[in-house]
């Protein structure tokens, strides 16, 4: 200890180095110095990785059937975007919390960050890639370019997929946290109806008033 030290106690620093290397000591018995520090390799090599078989099976996405190899923890979106080249769909938080991923299964909308692709085999699975009949743009794509929906556009494609199913829900006389009644055959799609049926989808470039618009102005098309 150096006469700093001695007048002062030992700094913060060395009571960090010195706790770091009794840790060390304590979980390995071996001194710091001698310690060698893992490497990613080192860590996959020694834990014995569990090897994870992958899942076969088809998606049908899009109309047209994929076969599918992936390991079963891969979700739908990374399936659609990695696996299938279909990168619409996009990953904005990967956690359900913007909606960026979203995509119609069997007609309904999830979100494909929080469902497992091999969940899927046999089912239909429609991306924005899917919406558009050749060069003709779905009603809602076409409201969307009409109304200057988007700005950045990365919110777009699940935007747009959320809106395409939740017209559908609205027509089945689903409720929601606003509708003035639970049992009414359909939902009259006012300007609050449709902002929180969409809700679930974040738009950072905070395009809401255009989509809503569009949203609006397609209703009567879909
Ligand atoms: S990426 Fe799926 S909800 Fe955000
Ligand atoms: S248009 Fe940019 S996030 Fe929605």
């Amino acid at each position: 200890m150096n006469e700093e030290s001695q007048k002062t106690g030992p700094t913060r620093r060395v009571v960090l180095e010195s706790g770091a290397a009794a840790g060390f000591f304590l979980a390995t018995g071996l001194p710091a110095a001698g310690q060698q520090m893992p490497t990613a390799r080192d860590h996959d090599d020694d834990a014995g990785t569990r090897v994870v078989d992958p899942a076969e099976f088809t998606l049908n996405v899009n109309l047209r059937n994929y076969s599918v190899v992936v390991d079963p923890r891969t979700t739908l979106l990374d399936a659609l975007r990695n696996h299938l080249d279909l990168t619409g769909s996009k990953k904005g938080c990967d956690h359900g919390q913007c909606g960026a991923c979203t995509v119609l299964v069997d007609g309904q909308r999830i979100n494909s960050c929080l469902t497992l692709a091999v969940m899927h085999d046999g089912d239909t699975i429609t991306t924005i890639e899917g919406l558009a009949k050749g060069a003709d743009l779905h009603p809602m794509q076409a409201a969307f370019i009409e109304h200057d929906g988007f700005q950045c556009g990365y919110c777009t494609p699940g935007q747009i997929c959320s809106a395409v199913g939740m017209l559908q829900e609205a027509a089945a006389g689903w409720p929601s946290h606003v509708s003035e009644t639970l049992s009414s055959p359909s939902v009259s799609l006012t300007d609050a109806e449709i902002r929180e049926r969409m809700s679930g989808n974040i738009c950072r470039c905070s395009a809401y008033p255009n989509i809503v618009a569009a949203i609006r102005d397609a209703a009567g098309e879909v």
